[in-house]
């Protein structure tokens, strides 16, 4: 062979070479991947991968956040993807497996499906593409501002009431909700009992933010201005929802780095009030960092040229309680989110079924005109409770100083739901500008006792059953430090008089209801 045919043929069989070298790399998934599954409101919910191929065999992990699980029984071939995630089981549930099959779908990327082995959830379908590391992994925490005390921005003096859109929406929450809840906030009656606030939830945000870095809309609201301009001309206002992390709770873009700019663009739509939940910073910052966190956010709002509530929502972390006040929180989430269900209510209500655990009594001395603890959003009329669980609902919240913001759908309530979410004499108790930290009088059994003295010297009493019978439920007078010897008593939601002699009230209170009186000198 000559030099010249020798030289030709070992060019040519490194470049055969270089070629499949390429073409292995091409099929190599080891990398960072995302899993983008379409929303119907023109976003993806995006899960992240690790992946590592060695032949046909894939190993690695799902990665959301701080959370990560190992990939198992990982393979490709013929263009065909299959792994599965075992995801552990939380608080004594059994974990769940998700399987998930993929195939080929050009250009580099996967058509996914996963799905979980139990239950009854619907698969979900989308794209298995390229990411990054920076997108996958958490970003670092941003460097935190030394504490100070934000100043007070002299908003509601007396606990906020409204509607907020997640306990019957959820996702699904759209403008046109919001719209109809104003429509009806105003027609059922809600506003002239003081309900001011239509608040919406997670779910509002766009896919990305746009080229000047301002947050974005999705389908459901392509007019933030023009939503915000009509449920102002109701005589309302209107509150939005965020997060100092870089998503919400629910997977959509959320303030992390853009806290400034956030605030002014809620000013510049018109919102009143901002919820700041946790949600992802936890995967970026530590619960002590909470503070400087959240001072960040009540410093922009202060700055944003627009008076605008400000609702903290870390479920009752770090003590918030002693500093929720001092980065101008004006309301502080003190327990996890309820659901609507008595077991729920009476665990966030009455907070006593972990050993040790501090009760919403424990922490109210910390209330004052401006900042109000907060066990989370009204479920009445929602469907999964009793009148009389939702009467107790309501009563609580009332002595507790909670804000009252309701969660079912105003447009639809039935009379009784109506009646127990504008009983004018059991908000007074909540809406009573004195902000007296309520006390537990007595509890035995199933029956507990609370009182808040008012602003006028009287004093409000929920005689509460928590039991599964009917219970006779009494109070003395001298228990509640009333010295008048015979009082008048009021009975707030008959509303009216009850005629009482003797040193004491006594009620037949029915399982998981209330008696609720007020107690004042004749
Ligand atoms: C958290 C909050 C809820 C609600 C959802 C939205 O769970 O505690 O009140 O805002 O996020 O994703």
């Amino acid at each position: 062979m000559s030099t010249m045919k020798r030289l030709i043929y070992i060019l040519a069989a490194t470049t055969l070479f270089l070629a499949a070298l390429l073409v292995y790399a091409q099929s190599d998934l080891t990398g960072y991947w995302v899993f983008r599954v379409p929303r119907n409101d023109g976003t993806f919910a995006e899960s992240f991968f690790e992946l590592k191929q060695e032949g046909g065999l894939v190993t690695g992990r799902s990665i959301q956040g701080t959370r990560e699980n190992p990939i198992a029984e990982g393979t490709i071939g013929d263009g065909k993807l299959h792994f599965v995630i075992n995801l552990p089981g939380r608080s004594g549930n059994a974990g769940v497996q998700v399987i998930y099959e993929g195939a080929s779908a050009g250009g580099g990327k996967f058509s996914l499906t996963s799905k979980a082995s139990a239950g009854n959830q619907t698969p979900r379908s989308g794209s298995l593409e390229r990411s990054t590391k920076e997108a996958t992994l958490p970003p670092a925490p941003l460097p935190l501002p030394a504490l100070h005390d934000v100043p007070d921005n002299g908003l509601v003096r007396t606990p906020p009431m409204g509607w907020n859109s997640w306990n019957k929406f959820a996702g699904r929450v759209t403008a046109a909700d919001v719209r109809g809840m104003a429509d009806a906030m105003v027609s059922s009656g809600m506003a002239k009992a003081g309900y001011v606030y239509v608040n919406i939830d997670d779910t509002w945000e766009g896919q990305s933010r746009d080229a000047k870095g301002n947050i974005t809309t999705n389908e459901k609201f392509p007019d933030m201005k023009g939503l915000a301009d009509y449920v102002h001309s109701k005589g309302l206002k209107i509150g939005i929802y965020s997060s100092p992390g870089p998503k919400t709770c629910a997977g959509y873009e959320a303030s992390f780095g853009h806290e400034d700019q956030d605030a002014k663009q809620f000013a510049a739509w018109g919102f009143d009030y901002l919820k700041y939940d946790w949600c992802s910073a936890g995967n970026i910052y530590k619960d002590d960092d909470m503070q400087a966190v959240y001072q960040k956010m009540g410093d922009a709002l202060l700055k944003s040229g627009r008076p605008i509530v400000y609702s903290l929502c870390q479920y009752g972390r770090a003590e918030v309680w002693k500093w929720g006040g001092k980065v101008g929180g004006n309301a502080w989430r003190t327990t996890g989110d309820i659901s609507d269900r008595w077991a729920s209510l009476d665990q966030i209500g009455f907070g006593t079924r972990v050993p040790g655990q501090r009760t919403q009594l424990d922490i109210a001395s910390a209330m004052k005109p401006g900042q109000f603890n907060d066990p989370d959003m009204l479920e009445i009329g929602n469907g999964g409770m009793t009148g009389d669980e939702y009467r107790l609902h309501m009563s609580l919240w009332s002595l507790l100083s909670a804000p009252l913001l309701a969660g079912n759908d105003l447009r639809t309530m039935i009379d009784e739901i109506k009646s127990i979410l504008m009983n004018a004499e059991v908000i007074a108790v909540n809406q009573d500008k004195a902000v007296n930290p309520p006390k537990k009088i007595s509890e035995q059994a199933t029956s507990v006792v609370i009182a808040k003295v008012l602003a006028d010297g009287s004093t409000a009493v929920g005689l509460f059953n928590r039991g599964e019978e009917p219970a006779q439920i009494s109070v003395t007078w001298s228990s509640l430090g009333v010295t008048a010897k015979s009082p008048k008593v009021r009975d707030l939601w008959a509303q009216k008089a009850v005629d009482t002699s003797g040193d004491s009230y006594t009620a037949t209170v029915p399982k998981h209801g209330v008696a609720m009186v007020k107690v004042s000198a004749k």
